[in-house]
């Protein structure tokens, strides 16, 4: 069990926030397969005071999707409150704070990994988003900017300062993006530095790495990202392997289909037939990743407009398993 200020989550599994990709259909899913907390792909607090379309899309939840983590990225404090006092209106259980994105054109404006550049800039913030917020506040954070200047350790300590109730580590700095192996040692060093509860991430894509996650950095959770794509499989293997069961077998065939033909009706009826296609074309390449000669179908599956057309490209790819 993890718990979270007051919030006490069953598992330790959390379904990380992935921008474009963990929309209600894809949390939904993965909770049937064992994620606990899952999150909402980051919001900009300017888009969320200017309580723009596309944010509150991305704010669509339902009465079974809990607990549920919403994360917010700024870097202004007026866009932050006004931010905090849309989410009022809105029932979650974890704010998350992002201080870990490394794009480009989020980093120049100062937010996300831009903060690990300035961290009283980011205590202050923090102190401002938990002064406000009524549920538990947690942070995102990555090692620091580049490898000369790892600073997690120092960063995590302020945070706990400024009050929040657990720190997600993604074990990478901002200059190595998503590539590079992830450094499990400073992890551990933040654990050990706060009292707090450390949620890891960064490369935990199957049930052995969590375990090696857990047992290099005595992490509290584990924050799935990539390792979740096409394979919501994972987060049972993850829970077996943690309780000393045997893994279970990996998906057959027919599991496969099944969960792919679940997760593209799931889209169509949430977002309507044309854009539910083309949200699940990219789940279609992750879901026969290791399928057999499927190039072309992934191609073919790239232009489908229907779902009758993606059913055909999925019953086709039955043959390249
Ligand atoms: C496509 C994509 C989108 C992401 N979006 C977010 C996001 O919105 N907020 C966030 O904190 N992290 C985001 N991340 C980072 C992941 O949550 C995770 O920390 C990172 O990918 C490391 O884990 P992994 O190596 O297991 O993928 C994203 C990662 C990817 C690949």
């Amino acid at each position: 069990m993890l718990k979270i200020g007051s919030v006490s989550l069953k598992s330790n599994l959390i379904l990380a926030p992935l921008a474009g990709i963990s929309d209600l259909p894809y949390r939904m899913l993965n909770r049937r397969f064992g994620a606990e907390l899952a999150f909402i792909e980051m919001l900009n607090c300017r888009s969320l005071s200017h309580k723009s379309r596309r944010t509150k899309e991305m704010l669509a939840t339902n009465p079974d999707d809990r607990p549920l983590g919403i994360q917010i990225l700024g870097c202004e404090p007026r866009f932050i409150l006004k931010a905090l006092d849309v989410l009022r209106t809105y029932e979650f259980e974890v704010l998350d704070f992002n201080a870990a994105c490394p794009a480009k054109k989020v980093v120049r404006r100062g937010e996300g990994a831009g903060l690990l550049k300035d961290p009283k800039k980011l205590k202050k913030l923090l102190e401002l988003v938990v002064g406000n917020t009524k549920v538990p506040v947690t942070v995102k954070i990555r090692l620091g900017w580049d490898k000369d200047s790892v600073n997690a350790r120092e960063v995590a300590l302020l945070a706990e300062d400024a009050g929040v109730a657990g720190i997600f580590v993604h074990g990478r700095t901002k200059m190595q993006g998503y590539s590079g192996r992830v450094d499990y040692t400073h992890i551990a060093g933040v654990k050990k530095a706060v009292r707090i509860p450390v949620i890891a991430s960064g490369d935990i894509m199957s049930a052995e790495l969590a375990v090696k996650m857990r047992k290099e950095t005595g992490c509290d959770g584990l924050a799935i990202a990539r390792g979740g794509l096409g394979n919501p499989w994972i987060f049972k293997e993850i829970q077996s392997l943690l309780r000393g069961e045997p893994v279970p077998a990996r998906p057959s065939k027919e599991d496969i289909m099944k969960v792919m033909l679940e997760h593209l009706i799931a889209c169509d009826r949430y977002y309507g037939e044309r854009i539910g296609v083309i949200r699940f074309r990219k789940f279609f390449s992750w879901y026969t990743r290791g399928f057999r000669k499927v190039r072309s179908l992934r191609e073919k599956s790239s232009q489908a407009k229907t779902e009758e057309q993606m059913c055909r490209i999925i019953e086709e790819s039955r043959g390249s398993y």
